[in-house]
């Protein structure tokens, strides 16, 4: 049975006292609908920010500060692909204490994803949500308009990546061209780019996860980024299905491209260890079940290509806990997303007071 009321969530630590009593009414809406709403105000609230406003000053603390892939990041606190598709409310982002963000799944052309709803299903006794989206999104084009009027305001100081998704109707052997083309169409406004060849939500798309059909599709986008005039870092995002071992062999193809970093990891098809039995098998799989699995195969990753490829810890930060457990295997930068559903707008800072120790342990 699948529970989607709140009244079963445990307590919220003293951070936020509203944000319960908030979150059990948003809890009895529809997810998608609570989340469309969400971007509307986040997108109005953007229009009025200031640059680089942020609600606490502990997101601009220069213990947290890092140059990675380039980069200035001012926290490793960042959003996850698939909140803020389309880069509507960056600056509201920002505000919240995101030291980056990664927009998209984006496609060159708009797309609607999967046709059915629901689309996205709450676990609460889980902390988790399991999602069916498939790479809804409003095309390349909206997405490089939005981000020139953030960037044309002045008001973004944060890294952006962009996020590349498969259409819904384009072949499989056709996606190293058509990442390729979107790949050159967008990049001169990405910070990074991160190839998705994970979402379990789009047939097909994980088998790239292998040396031998990687190869084509690196081929093609590494390609692209060589003639740019401004080459971009690019990350591969894996799936937390992956063994140890074909986790490690894509980690080689990685190094063998020259790419930068790896996003590990995206969202599961399977459903172990789960208090809310759950039927529903299609859909990726968030939240505090993704963490053990997701944080061993970066511990993996870390072992044996830590000192070659950034590490972008992802899956599963659900507490402050987690996220110091997530730092300490490995990941330079952390990236949330169900956290943020089921904590509130405050967790990002609230995931950075407790990491200011491990920020200061040098051999950590
Ligand atoms: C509703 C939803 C949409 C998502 N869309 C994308 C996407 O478009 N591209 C992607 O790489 N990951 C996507 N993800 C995966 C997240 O970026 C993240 O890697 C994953 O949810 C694990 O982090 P979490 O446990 O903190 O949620 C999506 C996740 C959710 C819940």
């Amino acid at each position: 049975m699948l529970e989607n009321s709140a009244t079963s969530l445990k307590p919220m630590p003293a951070h936020s006292q509203l944000w319960p009593l908030f979150r059990q009414v948003l809890f009895k809406f529809d997810p998608e609908l609570m989340h469309e709403c969400a971007i509307k105000f986040l997108s109005l609230t953007s229009s009025f920010l200031a640059k680089d406003q942020v609600i606490s000053p502990l997101a601009r603390d220069p213990i947290f500060r890092r140059t990675l892939l380039g980069l200035n990041f001012p926290n490793p606190v960042g959003l996850a692909a698939g909140f803020d598709v389309d880069g509507a409310c960056l600056p509201a982002l920002q505000y919240l204490g995101f030291g980056f963000v990664e927009v998209g799944g984006i496609t060159m052309l708009p797309q609607p994803g999967n046709l059915h709803r629901p689309r996205i299903i709450r676990l609460p006794r889980d902390e988790a949500m399991i999602n069916q989206l498939n790479f809804d999104n409003g095309g390349a084009k909206k997405l490089k308009r939005n981000l020139a009027k953030w960037r044309n305001k002045g008001v973004l100081t944060i890294p952006i990546g962009i996020n590349l998704g498969k259409s819904n109707f384009s072949e499989l052997a056709d996606l190293p061209t058509e990442y390729a083309a979107t790949f050159q169409f967008i990049s001169d406004v990405a910070d990074y780019i991160t190839i998705n060849i994970s979402c379990p939500n789009t047939p097909g798309l994980s088998c790239f996860q292998s040396a031998i059909n990687l190869k084509p599709l690196l081929d093609a986008v590494c390609n692209v980024n060589e003639m740019a005039a401004k080459k971009v870092p690019i990350l591969l995002k894996l799936g937390p299905d992956l063994t140890n071992e074909e986790a490690l062999a894509v980690a080689q193809s990685a190094v063998e491209y020259g790419l930068s970093g790896l996003v590990v990891s995206n969202t599961s098809k399977k459903r172990e260890g789960l208090k809310n039995p759950c039927s529903i098998l299609e859909g990726g799989l968030s939240g505090r079940p993704l963490f053990e699995r997701s944080t061993e195969m970066l511990r993996c990753l870390s072992a044996g290509y830590g000192h070659k490829l950034l590490l972008i810890g992802s899956g599963g930060i659900a507490d402050e806990s987690l996220a110091v457990a997530k730092y300490r295997a490995g990941a330079r930068l952390l990236q949330i997303y169900t956290g943020l559903i089921y904590q509130g707008p405050k967790f990002p800072i609230k995931l950075l007071e407790n990491l200011k120790e491990p920020f200061l342990d040098p051999s950590s």
